[in-house]
């Protein structure tokens, strides 16, 4: 049984199984008003670092839909004891002698497997910096298979910021554990896949082709578009110059294949266009309302 949950590389398709299983149970149970509080009698903490909505939020609606209670440091940076110079290392041994689960969003890459060296409780990555966003992937996995019924043979174009992103980063791994997988990872050239993760798919046999356009559009199963990631760069100037090339618009979305999707791990500056949003492709907030289901799964899984 996993104890932490801090890189997808790990996942394995059976523990994918089990989990997309129970997330439809939870769906079912909220959407029948009865969902089981079998977490009434734990304490989770959600320990960010880092703004979010989604994550921490979900993973709350999560938690208090099982019954559990909640400990939440939404800004840990400025009102934690982390603005006084304490460590994360200091700050999880404390924190793991309060509760029975940590959900961490941490601003820098590692920082959620320093957290489970030292931690007496389970340990959720809710995104470490550039690194990795585990239990973001789980909702996009569950989302592809919910929406179009497997995820074997798919043709899935990542696009984007690759560099940075940590969504496609752990998204890449989990889809290099499914056969006749084809990726198109698509990007400005200086925001292309990190050169681990290409040789990761590389070794595992995967499919894969690198392109700085949308010219194989009509080839996709699945677009997953992502932001560029202002706070990453180094300069103003670089991110200026690398924002608004590869935008989804209705011209772009019509040229794809009827039944493709389009997801996104939100949130979305101006890369897909509002006017996209009733396509009958678009499945960008039925994903991020699946984040609740897939994350009662998880919670489930772990502290039950
Ligand atoms: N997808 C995601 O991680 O969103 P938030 O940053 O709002 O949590």
């Amino acid at each position: 049984m996993i104890r932490h949950i801090i890189k997808t590389q790990v996942f394995t398709r059976e523990f994918l199984n089990e989990i997309f299983n129970l997330s439809r149970e939870m769906r079912r149970s909220v959407t029948n008003g009865q969902v089981d509080k079998v977490l009434s009698d734990k304490l989770i903490a959600t320990l960010f670092y880092e703004e979010s909505t989604r994550t921490r939020l979900s993973f709350e609606a999560a938690a208090n839909r099982l019954g559990a209670s909640i400990l939440s440091s939404a800004n840990a940076r400025q009102f934690s004891s982390v603005s006084k110079g304490e460590t994360l290392e200091d700050t999880i041994l404390t924190l793991s002698g309060y509760v029975d689960c940590i959900i961490l969003r941490y601003h820098k890459e590692g920082g959620a497997a320093r957290a489970a060296h030292v931690s007496k409780v389970s340990i959720i990555n809710g995104g470490d910096g550039k690194g990795q966003h585990p239990t973001q992937s789980l909702l996009d996995l569950f989302t592809i298979e919910d929406e179009l019924g497997q995820i074997d043979g798919l043709s899935v174009a990542l696009v984007g910021d690759l560099q940075h992103g940590r969504t496609v980063h752990s998204l890449a791994y989990l889809l290099g554990k499914f056969d006749k997988i084809k990726l198109y990872l698509i990007s400005p050239k200086n925001l292309s896949m990190p050169n681990h993760i290409i040789q990761y798919l590389e070794r595992h046999n995967i499919q894969f082709v690198e392109m700085e356009d949308f010219s194989n559009i009509s080839e996709f199963d699945v677009l997953y578009q992502t932001r560029i990631q202002k706070e990453r760069f180094d300069s103003l100037e670089l991110y200026e110059n690398s924002k608004g090339k590869l935008i989804v618009t209705r011209d772009i979305v019509n040229k794809m294949k009827n039944d493709s999707i389009i997801l996104h791990p939100l949130p979305r500056i101006d890369e897909i266009r509002y006017g996209v949003d009733d396509n009958h492709r678009a499945k960008y907030f039925i994903q991020a309302e699946n984040g609740v289901y897939v994350r009662m799964a998880l919670l489930k899984m772990l502290l039950s």
